[in-house]
């Protein structure tokens, strides 16, 4: 039974792609997790099926449509790979890279930022600064996934990195639980695991600023400094700006937003939130669901006034701690990125569904440019440009970067 309603759901997916994209309505999310697991996965291998057959054959509605960055072949098609899936010498890897970026000196002026101090630091700069205009904004999805690509890139061109940007189902550590996943366990090819165990640490309350009720999630099991992995000894150096903590009440740093204030990498890892919010059932939910762009992002970032954070909220509250649960500051974790991979997965799995409309056009964005339009702002346009500030290269229109195999971009996910 099960496996013949795997094979029909794969069979809309890929239907759906050639053209009929009402055909996945009828496809519905399991509540099942594993079964849900499975959807994802079956969703995935349509999506990248799809990529493969058209960048090899020059189809301009999904491959090689813009002159950017030139073609994308099957020769230099990249593919991402969820963490787990990586082997122990892949996996170290990227960690070295990562500890590299961190050793290598800041792009960023420190009269502009004295609290960046390293390469890692660049990107933290960055999304501090334009918070307020990438989160519920039409360019969330394309600013982070250029940001991620950016970093990727960094990781590859300045740190000799040859793997590519891997990825955190979160499908998979809400049923696992996070600290035995892979990404959190706290081996040496882990992302380091967590924070030491703080007790009695109270609720987590996240304040809205809009007048709808706060948000209250439970606390998490660790709450501390993270004590085990390859970033036990790393320091933070940017932040807080806007840190929800534990036992209700927000962290800022009164030196200002790009103040240095070295500290330890808190982490206070959270399954149950995990669970909540980022399970199986909600990201399938989250690529069949919904039919245009404004309701597909809505979902992800949670809706307000509904209690529910999204997928998007939901990995990043579930590592909680500092700066996890700083919606400013979260970059300078350096699981964010795996985070992020994630939501650009979904994103693309969702685009994978109707190519046509959800990877360029009118249709593809939505939303103006501020925060829930909040000063009020005009909609945004593809030929909006998203500048990364010191994090590195060029600024592009939203228009480029609504694909991953167009563009400048060359990529799918497994
Ligand atoms: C290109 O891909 C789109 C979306 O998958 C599909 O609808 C279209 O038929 C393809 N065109 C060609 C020429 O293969
Ligand atoms: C696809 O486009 C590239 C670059 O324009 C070209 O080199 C290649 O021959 C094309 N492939 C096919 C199958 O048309
Ligand atoms: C922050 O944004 C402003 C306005 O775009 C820009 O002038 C400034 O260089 C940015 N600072 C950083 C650290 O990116
Ligand atoms: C962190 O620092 C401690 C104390 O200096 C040291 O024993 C440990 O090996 C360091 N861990 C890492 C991952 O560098
Ligand atoms: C899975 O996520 C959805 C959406 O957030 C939620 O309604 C549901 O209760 C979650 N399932 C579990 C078992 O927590
Ligand atoms: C802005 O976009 C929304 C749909 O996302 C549309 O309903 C509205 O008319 C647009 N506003 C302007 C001024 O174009």
């Amino acid at each position: 039974m099960r496996t013949g309603s795997l094979i029909v759901l794969a069979l809309q997916a890929a239907s759906s792609v050639l053209g009929a994209p009402q055909a996945t309505s009828t496809a519905v999310p399991s509540s099942d997790p594993e079964e849900a697991l499975q959807q994802l996965q079956a969703l995935n291998d349509a999506a990248a099926q799809q990529a493969q057959d058209a960048v090899s054959s020059n189809n301009s509605t999904v491959a090689s449509r813009s002159s950017a960055g030139g073609a994308c072949t099957l020769s230099n098609l990249k593919v991402r790979r969820e963490w787990g899936t990586l082997s122990k010498q892949e996996k170290k890897a990227y960690i070295s890279a990562v500890q590299c970026l961190m050793s290598k000196p800041a792009n960023t002026p420190s009269e502009l930022v004295p609290g960046a101090k390293n390469r890692f630091d660049d990107f933290v700069a960055s999304h501090i600064n334009q918070t307020m205009e990438i989160h519920y904004t039409a360019n969330f999805l394309s600013w982070h996934r250029y940001f991620t690509w950016m970093y990727e890139k960094a990781l590859q061109t300045e740190c000799g990195y040859t793997g590519t940007q891997p990825y955190w189902n979160w499908g998979i550590t809400a049923i696992t639980g996070l600290e035995n996943s892979p990404v959190f366990d706290g081996s040496d090819t882990s992302m380091s695991g967590n924070g030491a165990v703080v007790p009695n640490e109270g609720d987590v309350v996240i304040q809205t600023n809009n007048g709808l009720p706060p948000i209250v999630l439970p606390p998490g099991t660790g709450g501390g400094c993270v004590t085990s992995g390859p970033f036990q000894n790393m320091t933070v150096n940017l932040g807080p700006v806007s840190l929800s903590l534990a036992g209700g009440g927000v962290g800022t740093n009164p030196d200002g937003q790009f103040a240095y204030n070295p500290r330890c990498l808190k982490r206070d890892l959270t399954t149950k939130v995990n669970q909540m919010f980022a399970n199986a059932s909600a990201i399938v939910s989250n690529i069949l669901v919904p039919r245009d762009i404004d309701t597909f992002q809505m979902q992800m970032q949670g809706v307000p006034g509904t209690g529910n954070l999204g997928i998007h909220g939901g990995g990043h509250y579930s590592m909680g701690g500092d700066p996890g649960r700083d919606f400013f500051v979260s970059p300078g974790d350096p699981a964010f990125y795996l985070h992020h991979s994630m939501i650009d997965r979904v994103w693309w799995l969702w685009q994978s569904l109707s190519p046509r409309d959800r990877t360029q056009g009118p249709t593809a964005i939505a939303g103006t440019r501020t925060f829930l339009n909040s000063p009020p702002s005009p909609n945004a346009t593809l030929d909006d440009l998203v500048d990364l500030g010191y994090a590195g290269g060029p600024p592009l229109p939203i228009r480029d970067l609504l694909s991953t195999t167009a563009g400048p971009f060359c990529y799918i996910y497994l």
